[in-house]
């Protein structure tokens, strides 16, 4: 039997792309048969574990080839019609065209072409915490402090911290603005952005040069951001058993500024799976909250994103991992890591994914399984000193993808199943197992990730070491 790691290792080999024979991403797809020709692209988020391979293997000239082309493509973008000057933002994904003459141009996504034209928000936040990894890895400051990346930061912070309808340190997105690109009633505050926003507000005061004196106002704002993402998530969003219970017994109504129900939550809106599922000394962040809107869905990224950039504290994160070990079926299955649990069905399905045959329930965004999460998972179980349930989704999974042939997602409550329309050849669903290997092989490699030390958050526990 072929060794799975050395068969993802040729997979992300194969899936190198060029520009101007320079290697400058991986596609997210080799599959010929993929159901959507922006398979082909290379995906600025399916590129992360591509590039956390590189950088741990001595590549990462390819990471910053990456990084710079991103950064150029974002000027592409055309201004549209009817708005003012348009904040830019980075692209989902590019594709390198060649035409008969051997002449290169690179065509980027923006949104405006992608299926449903969905907003990549999450691009530009990807963008800023690879930088990190980057500098941290090769040292390479001429690239990190140049004039045109530390214009990049200022102009991705000026976007995120732009002031416009906001009442909340949360993030207001619209529907399918993350690795969930379609719509399933992810609008508004969805745990995933305000995890990857904390990680690039504290990734920007990493990078921001204080030698160029127009960052000293953008750092000033980032920090504060922080402080404020940092506890009202740690509040609102965290669901434990006493925070069940308070919410159970919400008085609802209130008026003024120091009610505890400040969202105006029902109590009533509490999912009947929500309290028999929850075990006692475990818990999670739920998946959005908005004005009389709590989504109590787990969704899976948002979640160990938090546990490993140090948005939840020791203690929640902790206890999101009793959570995992306790249902681990629901959450793990039979394939790492379930995207979401539970699936919408019937009336909900309909309502909130415009009844999407993809997103049928228990599969694809709606509660289907990603080996693309594995790294993730096996970060954060690390950092919360959980290695045995890292190594526990390590080997349920890599036998059996590198035999399946790298499925996109699997199918079926407990991912027995490949995915119905899952490509194969999935590039990050091979590369998220080699990072994880890297990773449970030498948890100090997990540092090429670390955002610890910048910025205050507030921390209650001093061993974290969130020192500001
Ligand atoms: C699908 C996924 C998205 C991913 C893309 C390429 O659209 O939802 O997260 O980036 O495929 O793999």
């Amino acid at each position: 039997m072929t060794d799975p790691i050395a068969s993802a290792y040729r997979l992300l080999e194969a899936s190198l792309v060029y520009s101007e024979g320079r290697e400058v991403g991986t596609i997210a797809s080799l599959d010929a048969h993929a159901p959507a020709e922006n398979y082909a692209d290379c995906f600025v988020r399916d590129f992360v574990p591509s590039a956390l391979v590189f950088l741990l293997d001595g590549r990462s000239g390819i990471v910053r080839n990456f990084l710079a082309l991103v950064l150029r493509l974002r000027d592409q973008q055309e201004e549209v019609e009817g708005h003012r000057t348009v904040a830019k933002v980075m692209p989902a994904s590019f594709r390198v065209h060649c035409d008969e003459n051997g002449n290169e141009q690179i065509h980027a996504d923006f949104g405006d072409r992608a299926i449903g034209r969905v907003a990549p928000v999450d691009s530009m936040m990807w963008w800023l915490i690879l930088l990190v990894a980057y500098e941290r890895i090769s040292g390479d400051q001429a690239f990190t402090r140049s004039p045109e990346c530390q214009r990049g930061i200022r102009m991705i912070l000026n976007i995120c911290l732009q002031d416009r309808f906001e009442i909340f340190p949360t993030l207001l997105v619209p529907d399918g603005s993350f690795m969930i690109d379609r719509r399933m009633g992810v609008y508004g505050h969805p745990l995933e952005i305000q995890a990857l926003f904390f990680g690039a507000l504290k990734a920007a005061l990493a990078m921001l040069d204080d030698a160029h004196p127009e960052n000293r106002g953008v750092r000033e704002h980032s920090a504060k951001r922080i402080g404020q993402l940092t506890e009202y998530v740690r509040h609102y969003y965290w669901l434990d058993e006493d925070r069940l219970n308070r919410i159970h017994r919400f008085r609802t109504e209130v008026f003024g500024h120091d009610s505890e129900n400040a969202l105006n939550i029902h109590p009533e809106s509490i999912p009947d799976w929500v309290s028999d599922w929850l075990p006692v000394d475990a818990g999670y962040l739920v998946g959005n909250l908005g004005p009389g809107r709590m989504d109590f869905r787990f969704f899976a990224l948002g979640n160990l994103l938090s546990a490993l950039f140090g948005l939840t504290d020791a203690d929640q994160s902790r206890a999101m991992m009793r959570l995992y070990e306790q249902r681990w079926d629901d959450l793990m299955g039979m394939m790492p890591v379930k995207i979401c649990f539970p699936a919408m069905q019937g009336g909900e399905w309909r309502l909130k994914t415009g009844s999407d045959p993809k997103n049928i329930p228990w599969s694809y965004h709606n509660g289907g399984n990603w080996p693309a999460l594995l790294w993730a998972f096996v970060a954060a179980a690390l950092q919360a000193e959980r290695p045995d349930l890292a190594r526990r989704a390590f080997d349920s999974a890599a036998t059996r993808l590198a035999r399946n042939g790298w499925p996109e997602y699997y199918d079926g409550r407990n991912g027995r199943l490949m995915g119905r329309r899952a490509n194969f050849n999935q590039t990050w669903s091979a590369t998220a197992l080699i990072v994880a290997d890297k990773f449970l092989n030498d948890p100090s490699s997990l540092d090429v990730l670390s955002l610890k030390g910048y910025g205050k958050t507030h921390e209650e526990d001093p061993e974290q070491g969130d020192t500001g």
